[in-house]
């Protein structure tokens, strides 16, 4: 772990106009920041993920109109879903200005936009004259990390500075909505649910959000969110966690050391904020196997039964 821990968004902002990588702490889940506009910034976050350069990066700013000023063309639907959930865990896929270089997009004629909510990085940007582009900060295909230890232990090595804003508010990522002829569709289940959209929108939103090797996001890849285990989705727990079979609970608390609750309570904003976290004590914890219940189909629980399906394929 080489990376600088710290607290302060303007040495941050200072290093990202180096052209240097930085972790940056958002409501959703820690990005790995860079320039977007500097194509060799840019690399350096495909070189230190190992991500595949098909799968494009989310662009982020500190308002509405500084973000999409990116977009070519910004539909009346999105127009109204910036106003109402920015800052906010949305990202909005848009036809892009020739301006945004090819490495951010994949090549593709669409830029994901976002206006993140976390305070610190939101002091970044008002920084900075730049869109900063930001993955999740993970290596690819594994777990978005919620708090900086988790950017730490996985990527330490290979970024210059982590903006550390303590735990993710909300802990699933952004909810992504393109609007293929104009028409508003879901590609990723996340931080913003579809009943909020569809109360904003006041019409159906249409979903495409299926893993399969030709995702609507590219990242959207069925094996993704590994916890190098194998995991088990049921519709109700009926075992007992033991030493190398780990159990997941939701709605009620964890009955010993190897059993981890998502919400003693039935909480899904609590299951989500956590739900990253139990993965990793998954993977970390010397199981074999491990239990996890599928939890109510709504709000949130949408986000979370996506991420789950994800991590047990
Ligand atoms: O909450 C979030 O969205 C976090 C924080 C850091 O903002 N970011 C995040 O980025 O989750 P990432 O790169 O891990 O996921 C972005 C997803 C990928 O699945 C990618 O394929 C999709 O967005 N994406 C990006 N640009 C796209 C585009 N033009 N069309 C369709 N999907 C796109
Ligand atoms: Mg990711």
């Amino acid at each position: 772990m080489n990376a600088i821990i710290g607290t302060d968004p303007e040495e941050a902002a200072r290093r990202l106009r180096l052209g240097q990588l930085v972790a940056l702490p958002t409501e959703t889940v820690y990005g790995l920041g860079a320039n977007a506009l500097d194509a060799a910034a840019v690399s350096r976050i495909f070189a230190a993920k190992n991500r595949p350069s098909f799968d494009p990066l989310i662009l982020h700013q500190s308002s509405p109109d500084r973000i999409l000023s990116y977009a070519r063309h910004v539909p009346e639907a999105a127009r109204r879903l910036a106003e109402a959930c920015w800052p906010g865990p949305l990202t909005l896929v848009l036809d892009r200005i020739p301006a945004v270089p090819d490495l951010v997009t994949s090549g593709l004629d669409t830029v994901a936009l976002r206006v993140p909510a976390h305070p610190l990085i939101r002091e970044v940007l008002e920084a900075v004259d730049f869109p900063v582009a930001a993955p999740s900060a993970n290596p690819f295909g594994f777990v978005s990390p919620v708090n900086a230890t988790h950017v730490g232990e996985q990527l330490g090595d290979r970024i210059d500075y982590i903006l550390d804003g303590g735990p993710c508010r909300v802990g699933v990522e952004s909810t992504i909505v393109a609007f293929p002829e104009d028409r508003p569709t879901v590609l990723r289940k996340g931080g913003t649910t579809l009943e909020r959209l569809q109360e904003i929108l006041r019409e159906p939103v249409a979903v495409q959000t299926h893993g399969s090797s030709r995702p609507a996001a590219p990242g959207m890849l069925t094996h993704h969110y590994s916890p190098g285990i194998k995991l088990h989705l049921v519709e109700q727990v009926e075992r007992a966690g033991s030493s190398d079979h780990a159990v997941v609970r939701f709605g009620e608390p964890a009955r010993n050391a190897h059993e981890f609750s998502l919400s003693d309570t039935g909480d899904l904003e609590e299951a989500a904020q956590r739900l990253f976290t139990i993965l990793r004590f998954l993977a970390g914890g010397g199981y074999r196997e491990a239990t996890v219940p599928r939890v109510p189909d709504r709000g949130l629980g949408q986000a979370i039964n996506d991420r789950l399906r994800r991590a047990s394929q």
